[in-house]
């Protein structure tokens, strides 16, 4: 079964086919209406699922939109309305719904719930973000950076604020990717050691710098998210604030990476807390190029799961 979890567990030959299918069918899709099928329809007659544990508005909309484009039908399930939500193992649950959906996409908590339903359904399973890792959002940010500046190999990536989920997938993205990656924030919201430690194996220069303006020297993407993930706890919201005030994105510290640098935010994005309305409307800024990706990326993705 071809699961997409994560990307260091993606083979990179596999990663790269990705972003070329990816592009291919965004090029083809140039000027034509949101809601018209894709020539081949690679998913015609196929149904896939959808679990959100979490709220979503860019996953549920491009992953949704992307399998009607491709001619497939999609099903949207809320984990709290499920027996999932009320005491039927995940096994039983993966089990069942691959009885019914050529395809699951789950997005959860805790990144058991991912494994184990990978583990037992008969169906792909992809990875729509866990409170650990983030792949599909990454695969859409490799692929928008390379349309605005070409190759992501050996360019350096700087990374602000909370090494969350969405900096672990950019972390294994660095590995498998050939790209750096400096992280900047308080050394209490460091990413995980495995994360870090994986990508130096790999080659990748990762560097743990707690000034904001040097980390960003020589940039040629920086990056923010929320300082407050859907995972964390609320009570910690005003000490998370005032640790990483100095790790907000504006103009002041755009200056100070390369004059080309890219500005990217997985969104959604906190205005005038992680990063100020001016960098975000910004001529550097692609967050938005970075959420019409998604769709391309995704589309990408699921095709490669069922090997299609
Ligand atoms: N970036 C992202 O995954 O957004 P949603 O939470 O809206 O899906
Ligand atoms: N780090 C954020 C990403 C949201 C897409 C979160 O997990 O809430």
């Amino acid at each position: 079964m071809t699961h997409f979890l994560d990307i260091h567990k993606t083979d990179p030959a596999d990663l790269r086919s990705m972003i070329d299918s990816a592009v291919t069918m965004k090029q083809a899709r140039q000027g034509r209406p949101k809601g018209t099928l894709d020539q081949d329809q690679a998913l015609a007659g196929r149904i896939v699922a959808m679990i959100f544990e979490k709220p979503s508005t860019r996953t549920r909309v491009s992953f949704d939109v992307g399998v009607r484009q491709m001619g497939g039908q999609t099903m949207m399930l809320s984990g709290n309305d499920m027996q999932l939500g009320h005491g039927e193992t995940i096994a039983d649950s993966a089990r069942v719904l691959s009885r019914y959906v050529d395809m699951i996409m789950i997005r959860t908590f805790d990144e058991s719930v991912l494994s184990e339903m990978a583990e037992y359904a008969d169906v792909p399973v992809i990875n729509g973000l866990t409170d650990r890792t983030h792949p599909c959002q990454i695969m859409a940010d490799i692929m928008t950076f390379e349309e605005h500046r070409g190759p992501i190999a050996g360019k350096k990536v700087v990374w602000t604020g909370d090494g969350n989920n969405v900096c672990a997938s950019f972390l294994h993205a660095a590995g498998q990717f050939g790209f750096d990656l400096t992280f900047t924030g308080p050394a209490h919201l460091d990413p995980e050691d495995e994360f870090v430690a994986l990508a130096r194996s790999k080659g990748s220069n990762v560097v743990i710098e707690r000034d904001a303006f040097k980390a960003v020297e020589g940039a040629d993407l920086v990056v923010a998210d929320t300082w407050v993930s859907m995972h964390d706890a609320q009570s910690a919201r005003e000490r998370r604030h005032n640790m990483l005030r100095p790790y907000q994105v504006n103009e002041k510290l755009m200056a100070a990476a390369k004059p080309d640098a890219l500005f990217m935010h997985c969104l959604p994005a906190h205005r005038e807390e992680e990063v100020s309305s001016e960098v975000m409307d910004g001529p550097q800024s692609v967050i938005f190029d970075e959420a019409e990706n998604r769709l391309h990326a995704q589309k990408a993705i699921m095709r490669w799961c069922l090997g299609l």
